[in-house]
């Protein structure tokens, strides 16, 4: 890819950044890109695997018919994950959750990088590749990169799965509410590194600009977001986010 010449912050958008309370963020796998993690559509590793579309193996029809190809392909994803750092957009994101009185950080990603860039109370929609959940009794284990994953439910004994959403299958109870919610009270609204494609978390940033909010997105794309938005970014989320904060 061509490289971007940094984009041009606005001068509303350094006075919103500067006054806003209430800041939103929703970031999907882009953000992480610049960390060495696929993007989905962007035709990388995890697009397809021994043959198969990922839609196909993270799927709810996957995981009925065939779960240890399940967890095969997801213990691929985690290693693979397992000695990859966080990058400068997730510090940066990192340190606007002490900026504002009330922020939010809802992500699309399973990676866990956030959190290790010490983002505290993402709301994670699609789950996360570092936790375990029984199927019966929905008790979740955390999963290490230094230890072996549990083979079956330490509270009752059952099969483990990913939690992680797979397509077929709803968002974890409360947390696209929790995030609807925050949209639409945010005053300012990024959106980092989606390509907007993926319904529900797609429209969160529309909630939030119906609501009244100034909405900016950060991607060296366009998305089918980029009209709605009322300041466009185009680049690198590392690079492009600790501009604006200065
Ligand atoms: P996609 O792979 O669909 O889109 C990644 C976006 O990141 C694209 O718009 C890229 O242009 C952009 N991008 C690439 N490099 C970037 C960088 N350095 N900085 C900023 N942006 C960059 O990924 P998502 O939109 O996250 O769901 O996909 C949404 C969901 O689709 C995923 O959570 C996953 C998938 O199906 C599930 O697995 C349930």
């Amino acid at each position: 890819m061509q490289s971007i010449a940094a984009p041009i912050v606005s001068a509303e958008l350094r006075r919103r950044f500067v006054s806003s309370t209430r800041v939103f963020v929703l970031t999907g796998a882009g953000v992480s890109a610049e960390s060495g993690v696929p993007t989905f559509r962007g035709g990388g590793d995890s697009a397809v695997w021994k043959g198969l579309p990922f839609e196909v193996l993270s799927s709810i029809e996957m995981l009925q018919r065939d779960l240890p190809a399940v967890w095969e392909w997801f213990d691929y994803r985690r290693n693979l994950l397992g000695i990859l750092e966080p990058n400068p957009a997730h510090y940066e994101l990192g340190r606007w959750q002490h900026r504002f009185p009330e922020f939010t950080l809802v992500t699309q990603n399973i990676d866990g990088l956030h959190q290790q860039a010490g983002s505290q109370r993402v709301i994670e929609l699609h789950g996360n590749i570092w936790r375990a959940r029984c199927i019966s009794c929905h008790w979740c284990h955390e999963i290490s990169v230094d230890t072996d994953r549990p083979e079956a439910c330490l509270q009752c004994g059952d099969r483990l799965r990913p939690d992680v959403v797979l397509f077929g299958e709803l968002l974890p109870q409360g947390a696209l509410e929790r995030a609807a919610e925050k949209a639409s009270q945010s005053q300012l609204c990024f959106v980092v590194g989606t390509s907007a494609l993926v319904y529900p978390a797609a429209g969160l940033p529309e909630i939030a600009k119906a609501a009244g909010a100034f909405v900016c997105e950060v991607n060296p794309e366009r998305t089918p977001l980029s009209d709605l938005c009322d300041e466009v970014l185009t680049g690198k989320a590392g690079e492009v986010l600790p501009l604006i904060g200065m």
